[in-house]
């Protein structure tokens, strides 16, 4: 897959490149490219944007900036999805991860300070993506959550298996992972659940999926951490 990046920052992006799950499909699985706007920018001095028509506070990246950094790699509008970075939106969430997992090529646009000229998202954009609904100061963080998103997904990115029941897979029907523990088994007198050390695995199976279960159902419109060790369980130590 390739993934193309547009941004006022390239070398934001050097960290999220040496990290594993993205640094482990680089070159292979993934060909992630990036391009400074200001690299193609035909305006004087480096300029890619402009103060708002109507008045207001920022600055607007150019329409004019944008469509030169397409044309300089693209040779015009290119066939494939080219995604507009912006708190407006359609919210990103783990189908939408795996629907851009399946194209062969996408492009990321992200902007800062007050964002895109509207023109950049109508006419130079196929779709737009929002990380959250919130507003972050520039299109990098969101353009990296995609990136790492996505190549979860790639194969050999991750270790075998280790994907597969994951929080929002299809093995756990969209729920969230059971809770994990590892050693030591006891610790500040916060116990394991018992049912973990038993090694009886259909019971360690049956109280995973019912963890799961409980705990995407107590998480619908909550906000706030389960602390008792597990979604169902009196404490960290209770038997299942
Ligand atoms: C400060 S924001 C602009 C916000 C814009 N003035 C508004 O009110 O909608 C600057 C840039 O950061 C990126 N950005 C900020 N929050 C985002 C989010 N939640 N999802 C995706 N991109 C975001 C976008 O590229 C956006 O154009």
């Amino acid at each position: 897959m390739q993934i193309d990046v547009f941004t006022l920052v390239p070398h934001a992006f050097a960290w999220l490149t040496e990290q594993r799950p993205v640094a482990t499909v680089l070159g292979t699985e993934l060909d992630l490219r990036l391009f400074g706007y200001r690299d193609t920018t035909p305006l004087a001095n480096g300029q890619v944007d402009d103060a708002p028509y109507g008045g207001g506070a920022g600055m607007v990246l150019r329409v004019d900036v944008a469509a030169a950094a397409l044309d300089a790699v693209y040779g015009g509008a290119p066939d494939h999805r080219v995604i507009a970075l912006t708190p407006q939106g359609r919210q990103l969430d783990q189908s939408v991860v795996a629907e851009l997992a399946g194209e062969e090529r996408v492009t990321l646009l992200s902007a800062r300070f007050e964002g895109f000229d509207e023109r950049v998202v109508t006419h130079l954009c196929s779709d737009a993506i929002s990380v959250g609904p919130y507003v972050l100061s520039g299109g990098e963080l969101p353009a990296m959550v995609v990136i790492d998103a996505i190549a979860r997904l790639l194969p050999g990115a991750l270790a075998e298996g280790s994907a597969e029941r994951e929080t929002f897979s299809p093995e756990l029907e969209g729920g969230f992972e059971y809770p994990q523990y590892t050693r030591p088994s006891e610790f500040r007198g916060w116990g394991v659940p018992d049912v973990l050390l038993s090694g009886d695995h259909g019971r360690i199976e049956n109280w995973r999926r019912e963890q799961s279960r409980a705990r995407s159902v107590a998480s619908v419109g909550s906000t706030e951490l389960d602390r008792s060790g597990g979604a169902g369980l009196a404490g960290a130590g209770a038997e299942a």
